[in-house]
């Protein structure tokens, strides 16, 4: 299949067309941040007037996975303008366009569309509330996206792995900390289902090759707390855990609210997927494994000229 990859420079859409290319054509889209991937790009700014239709009749793909946003919480609370534009109207014209071309489409959303309030787990039929300007934008696009494109895929996502600047990711943040041994904090009132990206990846794709739609929850089965996970880092790659200090996020100065519990069901996705999804350990190992491996030189290196 031709796959259309919008954010191809960022965390996801950079691990998605890697793990791609080996079955699939990969077209990348970014604003010119890669220089020398191993994969066709397309420079556009998709905010640009008609950017939209000259990038899908320039790819023609068959599968369009759309990864660019402000993924950033304080970033979408500084520019909310900034983040309705690229979070809500961008997916928004992207849908229309793909089914007036019957490309299948897969609009990346987010766990963070809740308000965390629930004791328990959230799954596709709870109500969503976000607190945020990111969560709001993200949100709405689900909501344009599937009105206009009802065979469009909504999958909301949370994801780590390594990144083209090597500092996108949660896993990241802990893992630079650590080995300069920089003390930080990890949330333990912040309850999330990590995936490694690579694993999240090949679940796109297998929703895309199965012809899913509609609204998927596909994070990692798994749930606990940012805390938890900075503990996990420390262990995989044996360095110093005391490093971390447990701390609530009502201590924190960050500008967005962060919901409490993102807990999110994954039983719909592994249902009509037929299979369960990677576990925890395995893409821990796999981030692990890649870092072994120079996969963060690898990445840095399509920067270069
Ligand atoms: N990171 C997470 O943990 C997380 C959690 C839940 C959901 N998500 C969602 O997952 C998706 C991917 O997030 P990410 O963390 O991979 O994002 P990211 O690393 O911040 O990358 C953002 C991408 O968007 C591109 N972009 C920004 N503005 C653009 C424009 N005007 N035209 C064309 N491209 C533009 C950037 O390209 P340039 O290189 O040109 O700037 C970059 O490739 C997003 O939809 C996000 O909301 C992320």
């Amino acid at each position: 299949m031709k796959l259309l990859i919008t954010g191809s420079s960022g965390l996801l859409g950079l691990n998605l067309a890697l793990e791609a290319m080996n079955a699939h054509e990969v077209i990348g889209v970014d604003r010119a941040t890669l220089k020398s991937a191993p994969f066709r790009t397309i420079q556009a700014d998709l905010l640009d007037e008609g950017a939209v239709d000259s990038v899908l009749d320039e790819a023609r793909p068959d599968w369009l996975v759309h990864c660019a946003a402000i993924a950033d919480l304080e970033a979408c609370e500084e520019n909310p303008e900034a983040a309705r534009r690229l979070n809500t109207d961008l997916p928004s014209a992207l849908a229309k366009a793909c089914r007036e071309r019957s490309i299948q489409m897969v609009q990346v959303s987010t766990d963070a569309v809740f308000d965390g309030t629930k004791s328990g787990i959230y799954t596709e039929e709870d109500d969503p509330l976000p607190v945020s300007v990111y969560s709001s934008t993200k949100l709405e696009a689900e909501r344009l996206v599937l009105e206009s494109n009802p065979d469009a895929i909504v999958a909301r996502v949370n994801f780590y792995g390594w990144s083209l600047g090597g500092r996108r990711s949660l896993a990241e943040f802990f893992f630079n900390n650590l080995t300069n041994n920089k003390s930080m904090s990890g949330y333990t009132d912040v309850i999330f289902c990590p995936m490694h990206a690579a694993h999240l990846s090949q679940t796109l794709l297998m929703m895309l090759a199965k012809g899913l739609h509609g609204l998927y929850h596909a994070v990692g089965p798994q749930p606990m707390s940012k805390y938890q996970f900075g503990v996990e880092i420390a262990r995989k790659f044996g360095l110093n855990e005391s490093e971390i200090s447990p701390k609530s996020i009502q201590a924190s100065s960050l500008l967005a609210r962060r919901a409490h519990n993102l807990y999110l069901s994954v039983n719909k996705l592994s249902t009509d997927l037929g299979q369960s999804l990677p576990s925890f350990s395995t893409g821990l190992d796999l981030f692990y494994a890649q870092f072994k491996e120079g996969f963060p030189q690898k990445l840095k290196s399509f920067t270069q000229g």
